[in-house]
């Protein structure tokens, strides 16, 4: 079984200071880079627009994950296309016609993903599932980062892996929140492909060790073998 993929989120780098927050999601050798929208409205919270995410996919190849924590996502799929995202997550939540924003999203050559908060059952994704690219469960209600990991919303990566197997589905399985050295091994067991750090990436005081006690498997310095997901 592949390693999982680390996906640090902007949301937690210093954002009068994000070239230092790319260099050091550089030096970790990722190749995902989560990118939290919030309007302020699906979310208690403001983040950032589609132009930081044109800004970024300037200075990087690697794959960016954006999420939109937003109201009427319909709107914006195109901006945030346009913009360079390769993954673009929309919540269940948030839209009534998902699988038209799902479809729209996939018309403008980017993989589409549903997001569900911690209040929403897998259940409700089951005829949206065959047309995703990812799931991202949430493992603290959206809006912020810093927060600790509902411990029961873990179930769901494990449901969302045997819905896979038995309808031979193809979709990533991501988790987002409170991901840390103490909660990773936890989301590595219950199946999760990727998943999102924010506080604990920017925060860590070893960013080697870090990743190596994230992924579970041995992560090299710069330029080392293994340096690379
Ligand atoms: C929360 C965001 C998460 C958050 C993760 O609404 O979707 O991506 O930034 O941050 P941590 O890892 O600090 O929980
Ligand atoms: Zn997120």
């Amino acid at each position: 079984m592949d390693s999982v993929l680390i996906a640090p989120s902007v949301l937690s780098a210093d954002f009068a200071d994000v070239r230092s927050g790319l260099d050091r999601i550089n030096e970790a050798g990722v190749s995902w880079i989560h990118m939290d929208v919030m309007d302020g409205h699906f979310v208690p919270n403001i983040s950032f627009g589609a132009k930081m995410v044109e800004d970024i996919r300037k200075r990087t190849d690697e794959t960016l994950d954006v999420h939109l924590m937003i109201s009427n996502p319909e709107q914006f799929v195109k901006q945030f296309a346009d913009a360079g995202a390769d993954y673009l997550t929309v919540h269940y939540e948030a839209s009534v016609h998902l699988h038209r924003l799902i479809q729209s999203i996939r018309d403008c050559g980017v993989r589409p993903g549903v997001a569900i908060v911690p209040s929403t059952p897998v259940s409700l994704l089951q005829e949206i599932l065959p047309e995703v690219d990812l799931v991202l469960v949430m493992t603290v209600n959206p809006g912020f980062g810093g927060q600790k990991l509902i411990p029961s919303t873990l179930g769901k990566v494990s449901a969302l892996v045997e819905l896979r197997r038995r309808h031979g589905w193809d979709f990533r399985i991501s988790v987002d929140g409170g991901i840390n050295t103490e909660t990773a091994s936890s989301a590595r067991d219950a199946g999760v492909d990727v998943v999102v750090t924010g506080s604990a990436f920017f925060e860590a005081p070893d960013l080697h060790a870090f990743m190596q006690q994230i992924t579970g498997v041995p992560h090299g310095k710069p330029g080392e073998p293994g340096s690379r997901q």
